[in-house]
């Protein structure tokens, strides 16, 4: 018994230090009241998310079509989010193709509802959801960002910190719990990232998988599996596209999610032990959706992938991991793989992706073998949702 004791006092030690400890390196990578703010990008950055040429976005200034954006005293311009988004409209004006430069849904287009899982803790499912909501952002589509980890790891690399932010209301719980829920867009908040709105995750979320047991023996409606969607159903008129980011659990939120998905992308490190993770997750998966498909769950997915992530191209046994997978799910594993780098991690150190990052904070080569890794990965996703939307 006292040596119970002891380790409570001393886990609830190291938990105070903990905190200090990080609450001072907050502070030290933000300043106190500082809230996150994007980027500028480049002019080459800006006509590759446009889909045009640099000659042709430099015409189009000179030819005074597009408003002027910010220019160094060199006489080098900068684009801010909203600066895309508005030559994006300009541009759409007089496209002979409709939807070449505003390629979100249409009318009679269903919003895509997209989920990063896998129970295996840190495959990636946190980097890759954020990564690919900041890609299509900056391509003009309107994303929601939905945070269903107790962890609130996307809420963080949003620049909240859930423990103060968000510790006893605010997050998405707020939203889907069983007595008198919130509608969604009292707890949807913008982000300093142009074109995404966060539902923020928290511990509160913990609560939902406590709940449910009891909600299923009272029969309150909709059960689990419903909440989600029927939360979605208010504010998805407003987005084209709505990320999960998943707990590294197959619990009650994570179905939840499941059942609101048209998508699924399963992040995987391709070692062997982590396949044989993944067999397990698919089995039980497999399992617990014959049973709310059985409940009355609707289960039409339009895709479902498995995207290979922190792959080494040049390590052997990883080469035949990935060539096993290939061999046995085909299509579904992704082309393109998310490799791992040094830039990704490192841009992870200070809640940072690669798109927010500076290309000067880091080696050239090693930053744009990582952009150009995720930019693949995150337009093979875009080419799933528009032939999804029938394009
Ligand atoms: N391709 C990569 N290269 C290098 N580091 C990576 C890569 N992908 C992810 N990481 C790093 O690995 C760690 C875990 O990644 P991430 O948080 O995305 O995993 P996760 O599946 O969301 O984890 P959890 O299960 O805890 O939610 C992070 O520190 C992240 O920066
Ligand atoms: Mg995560």
């Amino acid at each position: 018994m006292t040596d119970a004791i002891h380790i409570n006092q001393r886990v609830r030690e190291n938990a105070e230090n903990l905190t200090l400890a990080l609450e001072s390196h907050m502070l030290k990578v933000f300043a106190p009241d500082a809230r996150k703010e994007l980027r500028l990008f480049s002019a080459g950055e800006a006509a590759e998310l446009l889909g045009i040429s640099p000659s042709f976005l430099r015409k189009l200034h000179f030819d005074q079509r597009i408003p002027e954006v910010h220019t160094t005293p060199g006489g080098r311009r900068h684009y801010s989010a909203e600066d895309l988004l508005t030559i994006r409209r300009i541009l759409e004006e007089t496209a002979r193709t409709p939807g070449t430069y505003l390629r979100g849904r249409r009318d009679g287009d269903k919003v895509q509802v997209l989920s990063f899982l896998n129970f295996k803790g840190g495959s990636g499912k946190t980097t890759s959801a954020v990564h690919t909501a900041q890609r299509l952002a900056l391509k003009g589509y309107r994303i929601l960002c939905v945070d269903i980890d107790p962890q609130a790891s996307l809420t963080t690399l949003f620049g909240y910190r859930p423990e103060f932010d968000f510790l006893d209301s605010g997050t998405i719980y707020d939203a889907i719990r069983y007595e008198s829920p919130l509608p969604l867009s009292q707890v949807v908040q913008k982000t300093f990232f142009s074109g995404i709105d966060l539902a923020p995750g928290g511990l509160m979320l913990q609560e939902f998988e406590h709940e449910t047991p009891q909600a299923l023996l009272n029969n309150i409606q909709p059960p689990f599996f419903a909440r989600m969607a029927t939360a979605l159903q208010e504010i998805e008129g407003d987005y084209d596209v709505i990320i999960f980011d998943c707990p590294p659990q197959l619990g009650y939120l994570t179905m939840s999610a499941l059942c609101a998905s048209t998508g699924l992308f399963i992040t995987i490190v391709p070692n062997m032990l982590d396949v044989f993770s993944m067999s397990q997750f698919l089995q039980m998966s497999a399992d617990l959706l014959d049973v709310v498909s059985d409940a009355g769950a609707s289960m039409e997915f339009d895709f479902l992938r498995f995207l290979i992530n922190r792959y080494e191209p040049h390590d052997g046994p990883q080469q035949q991991v990935v060539a096993f997978l290939r061999q046995l799910f085909g299509d579904e594993v992704m082309v393109a793989t998310m490799l791992k780098s040094t830039a990704i991690s490192d841009a992870g150190l200070t809640q940072q992706t690669v798109y927010e990052v500076e290309r000067s904070q880091f080696h050239r080569s090693t930053y744009d073998r990582a952009v150009d890794s995720l930019n693949q990965v995150n337009d093979e996703i875009e080419s799933l949702l528009q032939k999804a939307w029938g394009r």
